[in-house]
C-alpha cells in the first residue's frame, strides 16, 4: 500500500526534527507534501484542503514557530481534517503538531484543538535536558509503531526503564511553567516591545515578520539592505542573543 504523509513546511516552517523525520519516512515509501504558508506565516486552510488526499496518512503542524512565534490554527486545522474525511468517506488523517515551543507559552487543549498526537520537549521550559513526552490519543486510537523494542513500557510505545528522576523534573518544570504561564506572558510582552522599540527608533527599514497575534517571545525582524552577519558583528551582541537564521 503506499502511504501518503504529509507536512505543512516552507523555509520558515516546522523544526528540523519533522523535515528530517519526513525526509527519512519518503526513503520508507511515503510520499511528503509540503505546504507553503502565507506571508504572516500562518498555514492557509484553503491549500490544506486542496492538498489532502484520500490517502493522506498524517498531517504535521507546528503548534508555534522557534523562529517568529507564530501560533498556526490547531482547531481549524483539525476541522479541516475531518470535514475532509467526511466529505470523502475517507479515515480522517492523524493530527500530529510539534508543541515543543508551545509547552508553558500557550494554553494546550488536545481536546479543542482536535489533536491526535503531540510532541513536547523538556527543556524548553528549563526542564532536565534529554526527556520530552509524547501525547497519544486513545479513543480514536492512534497506533504507533515503537523506534525501540524491548521490554514493552509505556504501552509498548517506548522500550526501555523510564528515567524517574527526569520524568519527575519535567513534570515540576510543567507544573512551574502553567503556574506563571500568564505572568510569563506579560513579562515577555513587555520587553519584546522594548525591544522593538528600542531597534526601530534607531533604525529605518525594518519589518516585523511573523502574524502580530504570534507568540511575543519571537521577534523575528528583516533589516533591509544588511546583511545578515554583519549586522551581528556590528551589534557586538552573544550570539546567544541574537541569531541570524536558525536557532532552535
Ligand atoms: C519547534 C521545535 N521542535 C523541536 C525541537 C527539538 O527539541 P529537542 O531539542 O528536545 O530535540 C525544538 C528545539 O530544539 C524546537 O524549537
Amino acid at each position: 500500500m503506499l502511504h501518503h504523509s504529509f507536512v505543512e513546511a516552507d523555509i520558515w516552517q516546522e523544526h528540523k526534527c519533522v523535515l528530517d523525520s519526513c525526509r527519512y519516512l519518503s526513503t520508507q515509501g511515503f510520499e511528503v507534501t509540503y505546504l507553503p504558508v502565507m506571508p504572516n506565516g500562518l498555514i492557509s486552510l484553503s491549500d490544506l484542503r486542496a492538498a489532502l488526499r484520500p490517502d493522506t496518512s498524517v498531517v504535521s503542524v507546528m503548534m508555534v514557530n522557534n523562529e517568529i512565534g507564530v501560533i498556526q490554527p490547531m482547531a481549524e486545522i483539525s476541522e479541516t481534517l475531518k470535514a475532509y474525511a467526511k466529505e470523502n468517506k475517507t479515515t480522517k488523517a492523524f493530527f500530529h503538531t510539534d508543541a515543543a515551543q508551545a509547552l508553558g507559552k500557550i494554553p494546550i487543549d488536545v481536546e479543542e484543538m482536535g489533536i491526535d498526537a503531540m510532541s513536547l520537549s523538556g527543556h524548553k521550559i528549563y526542564g532536565p535536558k534529554g526527556v520530552g513526552a509524547a501525547y497519544v490519543r486513545r479513543r480514536p486510537r492512534v497506533r504507533i509503531e515503537p523506534l525501540i523494542h524491548g521490554g514493552g513500557q509505556e504501552r509498548g510505545l517506548r522500550s526501555g526503564t523510564v528515567p524517574s528522576s527526569l520524568v519527575v523534573g519535567l513534570g515540576e518544570a510543567c507544573r512551574i511553567a502553567k503556574r506563571e504561564m500568564a505572568a510569563d506572558h506579560e513579562r515577555v510582552k513587555g520587553l519584546a516591545n522594548r525591544l522593538i522599540k528600542g531597534i526601530t527608533s534607531e533604525v529605518d527599514h525594518i519589518v516585523r515578520n511573523g502574524d502580530p497575534n504570534g507568540y511575543p517571545g519571537c521577534v523575528n525582524l528583516s533589516f533591509a539592505y544588511v546583511e545578515g552577519e554583519s549586522l551581528l558583528m556590528a551589534l557586538k551582541v552573544s550570539y546567544h542573543l541574537l541569531s541570524y537564521f536558525i536557532n532552535c
